[in-house]
């Protein structure tokens, strides 16, 4: 049995983490075409837009994550021959006002009980996390929302990690901190953070510096991993 994580605060990764990245194009799979189509298209438009956000920051040349996920979207419904200005507008509103994953809501309601501060830090833009936080009811379960547009760039650059260090005047070393994307993961452990790992989606550790704590398929043992 691992001793439980020892921290002040718990930021949470937000696309992917608690919100569900696949259901804007699961819940469009007609218009899409069929769910096998829909899920090529989710997958990608994930890849894309990512791929963006470091390409961007590699390139010195920052803008906000609402615009690369559209950037991205354009590229994948070209890709894939599915132009049509009202599927985009759909993917747009939907991911927007995007769902959380089911198992998400409840981890952070645990953690609220607990009296753990919670909060996000996510590479979205402040007026998609905004939306997303309240479409998915999130809100009453979180203390803050920080976004990279305070700073500048995108994660995994060390100066989002520092960021929630200032704005939640926590130290690192009492950072816990959770993510589905690996990279994310890695990157912040190597910073300093508590890091658990959300394996959601079954993939195999990253070979990169850094190593999470703990490594949870779900959120459903998180409370427990912070000792609530
Ligand atoms: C986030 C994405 C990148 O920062 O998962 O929310």
């Amino acid at each position: 049995m691992n001793a439980t994580l020892s921290v002040d605060a718990v930021v949470f990764d937000a696309y992917g983490t608690l919100f569900d990245i696949h259901a804007p194009t699961a819940n469009a799979a007609a218009a899409i075409g069929d769910p096998a189509m829909a899920d090529t298209l989710g997958k990608m438009w994930r890849d894309k837009q990512l791929q963006y956000s470091w390409l961007r920051a590699v390139m010195g040349a920052y803008t906000p994550f609402w615009q690369i996920t559209q950037d991205a979207l354009d590229y994948c419904l070209e890709a894939l021959k599915l132009d049509d200005p009202k599927l985009r507008q759909s993917l747009l509103d939907l991911y927007f006002r995007i769902d959380a994953y089911p198992d998400a809501i409840p981890a952070l309601q645990a953690l609220k009980t607990g009296r753990m501060r919670t909060a996000v830090l996510t590479n979205g833009s402040r007026e998609m996390v905004d939306a997303a936080i309240t479409s998915s009811g999130a809100a009453g379960y979180l203390d803050d929302a920080l976004s990279v547009a305070d700073v500048g760039i995108f994660k995994p650059d060390n100066r989002v990690y520092q960021h929630a260090v200032d704005r939640l005047g926590v130290a690192k070393e009492r950072m816990g901190f959770v993510s589905c994307n690996g990279w994310d993961a890695w990157a912040a452990a190597d910073f300093g953070f508590q890091v658990v790992w959300l394996n959601r989606f079954d993939l195999p550790e990253e070979k990169l510096p850094g190593a999470p704590k703990r490594i949870i398929p779900d959120m459903t043992t998180l409370p427990a991993v912070y000792g609530l």
